[in-house]
């Protein structure tokens, strides 16, 4: 079922959805970063269904959802001084954090591991569900195991209409990439993956932070990582892409007007605004990402872009990379994925 919430939520259609919650189905429904799947995090079986529907291996934890802060000492334990406070800064917010977890979670929720994820979404419709359904909320990306994770209502209605209960509508989601996931170790919080949040705004609160180095780097699916999901092919549309990334913008501009060349101008490419009337490609071809002054829009932009990219059967996409700085980490980190580490940087 298809429920309209993008002008406001209907309090006759919340207690539908979150009585198919309570009953142990899934429902898509917006937050301020992406889509998620969700399904009452305290039943197995309901979380078993999320894992079904994406095609998720199941060593892959989920994020479990909460509305307030209180929630958080019924799912997790033993939380030390520095992760106190950076739940009292970042939550609610695009930011997860790694706990103990404590044994009213079942074991696959968090892939077997003894640690869970812990987030508060910062979006009406999100703490609406989670409230009403009076339980925790196990949801992974809106999207099949592999692909861009679903910003667009449409896009996740191609994908995944007829896998879950209720589909919410709440609009295209603000942020565009998934939260920051963090773990503290020895008192020092690790970024496990790159969001909104970054390494300066929690140092700006702890004094210290660390950038986990799998970020930018490849992952072998045997190695031990401490995040999971950083193992596998993620972000991907079906045609092979190719990331550019330039520091000086005349050589970016360059390198994609050769390769533009070298496929006699059959890609697609995710440009910059700034860039764009330099390249020399067809129009109808080239999808705008944003501006490289305003990485909100680029962040924005990305998966659906994405997905659109995809339409055209090019033989390859490319994509303009940005610098690796605050915002540009997030970007980057999924860029990178997105191409399989196919990348040109000069
Ligand atoms: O913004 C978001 O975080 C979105 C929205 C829906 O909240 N959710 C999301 O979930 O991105 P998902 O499942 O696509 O990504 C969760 C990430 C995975 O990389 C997973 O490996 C990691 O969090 N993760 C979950 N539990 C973990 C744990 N106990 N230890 C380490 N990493 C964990
Ligand atoms: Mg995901």
């Amino acid at each position: 079922m298809y429920y309209n919430w993008k002008e406001n939520t209907n309090t006759e259609e919340l207690k539908i959805v979150c009585n198919l919650i309570k009953n142990g189905e899934l429902v898509i429904f917006p937050t301020e970063t992406v889509y998620g799947i969700g399904a009452n995090a305290l039943d197995e079986n309901a979380v078993a269904k999320i894992f079904l529907a994406k095609g998720r291996p199941a060593d892959n934890p989920l994020i479990v959802h909460i509305a307030d802060r209180k929630t958080i000492e019924k799912i997790a334990k033993d939380i030390t001084e520095v992760e106190q406070k950076l739940i009292d800064a970042f939550m609610p917010g695009p930011f997860t954090i790694i706990l103990k977890k404590k044994d009213v979670l079942p074991s696959n929720v968090t892939g077997g591991l003894d640690t869970v994820a812990v987030r508060m979404p910062n979006n009406v419709i999100a703490k609406a569900i989670i409230q009403f359904s009076n339980c925790p909320i196990a949801a992974p990306s809106a999207n099949i195991s592999g692909r861009p994770s679903g910003t667009d209502i449409e896009e996740i209605r191609q994908e995944l209409e007829g896998k879950v209960s209720a589909i919410i509508d709440g609009g295209k989601t603000d942020i565009g990439l998934e939260s920051t996931v963090v773990k503290v170790v020895d008192e020092t919080p690790i970024i496990l993956r790159p969001g909104k949040i970054t390494a300066e705004d929690i140092k700006s609160v702890v004094g210290k932070c660390i950038i986990d180095n799998t970020i930018l780097s490849k992952v072998d699916e045997n190695q031990k990582v401490e995040s999971p999901g950083m193992k596998y092919k993620h972000y991907a549309p079906k045609t092979e892409c190719l990331l550019v990334y330039c520091e000086d913008d005349l050589d970016q501009i360059f390198e994609i007007n050769r390769i533009i060349k070298k496929y006699r101008g059959d890609v697609v490419l995710l440009g910059l605004k700034e860039h764009s009337e330099k390249i020399v490609m067809s129009k109808e071809r080239y999808i705008e990402l944003g501006s490289k002054e305003d990485l909100d829009s680029v962040a924005r932009n990305f998966y659906s872009a994405l997905r659109k990219a995809d339409e055209f059967n090019a033989q390859i996409v490319i994509i303009e990379g940005v610098k690796k700085e605050g915002l540009g980490l997030a970007i980057m980190n999924r860029m990178l994925r997105t191409c399989g580490f196919n990348y040109i940087e000069k």
